[in-house]
């Protein structure tokens, strides 16, 4: 793990949910710039102490050599590090599980699709809703037709934590997020527009063909967009809305997806996951729950407990590792395309990074963009 120091939060959320399932455990890392702060978070860990580095370069320098090296490198680390850090990986022959947003501009993510592309190497990409089992419901829905015709899709991301200037006073999470050399260009866009976009691509199936967008730094000096909403023209002609904000005073991780086909709709919600809202234009309101013995194949297969039992986001974050760990051994034995379409990965990364880039250019312009 590169990232994941004392004190950061997605470091421990990518441990906890790379090890549920017993097919992966962390072993070594570079998991801050500091190598003290290192050597800290190795005994957090209890991984063994030689193999809490003082850098990434050393890491996977003497990872190379070992017997027992490590299997693959996750990078938890704020932004402007995914490339460098993929890249050092890639090169020194191990897969990389990156977390989003890909890399810190778009520019940087053409660079790793060509080093991907030549590695041919495994790259996952954390996009975290995408493991939940009735995201993966809703997904099958719409590619099932159910629905009709997807003819508006709204989706928004609440979060209020940025509503005041958390960054002056160094809060850890806000202060890189708030700095453009650490974070990259797009603020809220960035950090949580890119998840909605994401899973508006994923769970539809349809794809952005043009957008206008509008990006806000609502709060006094912020360096970074902290609120934005975007129209997307899709390719099937639909449109859809996103709303995305950090400045939504009161939401925590207001996440929410609605999906109006010309037969029914559907609605989920991160904050109340184990529910999948279905509405008929000619029939009864209609509630799916997770774990259920009617969903599809590919929700009851991502499904740990039974009914009333509710899974969260350790849960779904774990799923996104269990097929990593799938991908892994599939490579391994020599499969030439191991990457499962439901596991986020290269394209979602290019087009993640395209969609932020965009959308900035768009709210500059104060006009539509192509996709
Ligand atoms: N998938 C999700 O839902 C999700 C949620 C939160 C964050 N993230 C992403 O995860 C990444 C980290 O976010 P966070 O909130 O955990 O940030 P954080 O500030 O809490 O943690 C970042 C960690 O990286 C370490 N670090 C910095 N420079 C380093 C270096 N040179 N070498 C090794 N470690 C270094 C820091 O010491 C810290 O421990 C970001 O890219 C963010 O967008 C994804």
């Amino acid at each position: 793990m590169v990232g994941g120091g004392p004190g950061a939060f997605i470091g421990p959320v990518h441990r906890m949910a790379a090890e549920l399932d017993g097919e992966i455990e962390l072993v070594a890392g570079a998991f801050s710039q500091s190598a003290e702060r290192s050597r800290a978070a190795g005994e957090m860990y209890r991984i063994d102490p030689d193999r809490a580095y003082a850098d990434y370069r050393t890491m996977l320098e003497a990872e190379r050599k070992r017997d027992d090296a490590i299997d693959f490198v996750a990078i938890v680390t704020p932004n402007y590090l995914h490339l460098p850090v993929a890249e050092a990986a890639f090169r020194a022959g191990f897969p990389v599980m990156s977390d989003k947003p890909a890399t810190a501009t778009y520019a940087e993510v053409l660079s790793l699709e060509q080093i991907v592309n030549e590695a041919r190497l495994p790259y996952g990409l954390t996009h975290t809703y995408a493991g939940y089992a009735l995201v993966r419901e809703a997904r099958e829905i719409c590619a099932s037709g159910e629905l009709g015709t997807i003819r508006k899709v709204a989706v928004e991301y609440l979060q209020g934590w940025l509503s005041r200037p958390i960054e002056m006073s160094g809060q850890k999470q806000a202060a890189w997020r708030a700095n453009p050399a650490l974070n990259g260009p797009g603020g809220c866009i960035g950090d949580i527009g890119v998840h909605a976009f994401h899973l508006m691509e994923y769970v539809t199936g349809l794809h952005a063909t043009a957008l206008q967008a509008t990006l806000l730094s609502v709060v006094a000096e912020r360096r970074v967009d902290d609120d934005c909403t975007a129209l997307v023209e899709l390719d099937n002609g639909a449109q859809a809305v996103l709303m995305t904000s950090q400045i939504a005073s009161g939401e925590g991780n207001g996440l929410r997806l609605r999906a109006y086909g010309e037969a029914g709709s559907l609605e989920w919600r991160q904050e109340d996951p184990n529910r999948l809202r279905l509405r008929w234009l000619d029939g009864p309101e209609e509630i799916r729950h997770a774990s259920g013995s009617y969903l599809s194949d590919g929700a009851r297969a991502v499904t740990r407990l039974p009914g009333g039992h509710p899974e969260g986001y350790l849960e779904a974050f774990a799923v996104l590792y269990r097929e990593w760990a799938g991908v892994l051994r599939a490579w391994k034995s020599g499969a030439a395309n191991p990457i499962p379409e439901t596991l986020p990965g290269l394209n979602a990364a290019v087009r993640g990074m395209r969609f932020i880039e965009r959308a900035i250019e768009s709210s500059r312009q104060k006009s539509w963009v192509r996709f």
